[in-house]
């Protein structure tokens, strides 16, 4: 074990435990009938992935899943104290992290990597969206778009790439989404978020290829999470008048996508194993939505396919 492990750091239940080693570390000893990946690897061999978001749906299915596998995960998220759950899982720690503060990304490494010594993999999980319309929504509200989904997620890269290329490699895993690569409907600001993010780990991939760092991108259609029901969202959607039987349409189908959606720990298999591929592939859709939808705008014309939604949001 690294000296950097008897660091400070942040416990799930939002204390401060210091000289304790760290915490999901020497919980990975303790009986691991959750953990049985755990058992066999020995504790400066397990890999350390670190991943935003990780409250619930998406981010929180990726570090149980890691953890089974006997990983050390430093969960991140905005509120840790909320988290007791979480951070009593074999092998995972948790470490507050704001995606939308440098000062917080900046910090939350640095008490990652005194409590681990290392970083293999970081998941660029956080995100939020919803349904809105693009005349009614002001700088601030897309900004804020864009600062998570966006912003926040170069934040992440840019700090764990220098680690990475001191270590000799790693691998940075984007959720990114099936809207990523198609338009849907109401979600303008959202989607074009997910764009950037796609645009900007399809070129990254180049410059970071070099390092030994792989870029891959998740691309999940719907997932049954409390991303439909997203207060961070809320504010983005207002209903005039003009827009209210498109905005209700729009609700309507994300309402019916979220109640049918994949299962988040669906998603977190494809995550993890993103993670692990020792391939050069870049990107990865998952879920039936996420295949049949890049598929149908892949071989159908454009306006085919958009009349195919129009129909199916029942939208002129
Ligand atoms: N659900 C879907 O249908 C779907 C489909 C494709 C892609 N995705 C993507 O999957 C990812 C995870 O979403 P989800 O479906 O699992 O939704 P979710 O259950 O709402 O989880 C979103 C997570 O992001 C966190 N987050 C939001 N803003 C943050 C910030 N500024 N800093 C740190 N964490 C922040 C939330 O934390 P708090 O609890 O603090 O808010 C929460 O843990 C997102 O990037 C989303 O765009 C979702």
């Amino acid at each position: 074990m690294r000296g950097g492990h008897r660091g400070r750091m942040s416990t799930c239940d939002g204390g401060l435990i210091s000289n304790v080693g760290i915490a999901g570390f020497s919980r990975s000893t303790e009986p691991l009938g959750r953990n049985p990946g755990s058992l066999s690897i020995p504790l400066d061999m397990q890999k350390v992935v670190l991943i935003t978001g990780t409250s619930t749906g998406i981010g929180r299915a990726a570090a149980q899943r890691f953890a089974d596998a006997g990983w050390r995960v430093a969960a991140t998220l905005r509120s840790p104290e909320l988290a007791t759950e979480l951070g009593r899982l074999p092998g995972v720690s948790c470490f507050r992290l704001d995606v939308d503060s440098e000062s917080s990304v900046r910090e939350a490494f640095r008490q990652v990597l005194e409590a681990h010594g290392r970083i293999d993999v970081v998941v660029n999980n956080a995100g939020f969206g919803s349904v809105s319309v693009h005349e009614h929504s002001g700088d601030d509200t897309i900004r804020r778009q864009f600062e998570t989904n966006v912003f926040g997620l170069m934040r992440v890269t840019r700090e764990a790439i220098p680690i990475f290329r001191r270590q000799g490699g790693g691998t940075l895993v984007q959720v990114s989404s099936m809207v990523g690569r198609v338009a849907l409907p109401g979600y303008s600001h959202y989607v074009a978020s997910k764009w950037a993010v796609e645009g900007f780990s399809e070129s990254l991939a180049f410059e970071l290829r070099p390092f030994n760092i792989r870029v891959r991108l998740v691309e999940p259609g719907n997932v049954k999470t409390q991303f439909y029901g997203s207060k961070a969202g809320e504010d983005l959607a207002r209903d005039p008048a003009e827009y209210r039987e498109f905005l209700s349409r729009c609700r309507e189908v994300a309402a019916r996508a979220g109640a049918s959606g994949d299962a988040p720990e669906f998603i977190a298999e494809t995550v993890f194993r993103a993670a692990v591929d020792s391939g050069r592939r870049l990107r990865y859709p998952v879920g039936r939505n996420s295949n049949l939808l890049i598929f149908l705008s892949w071989i159908l014309p454009s306006s085919l396919y958009a009349a195919i939604l129009r129909r199916q949001y029942r939208i002129p």
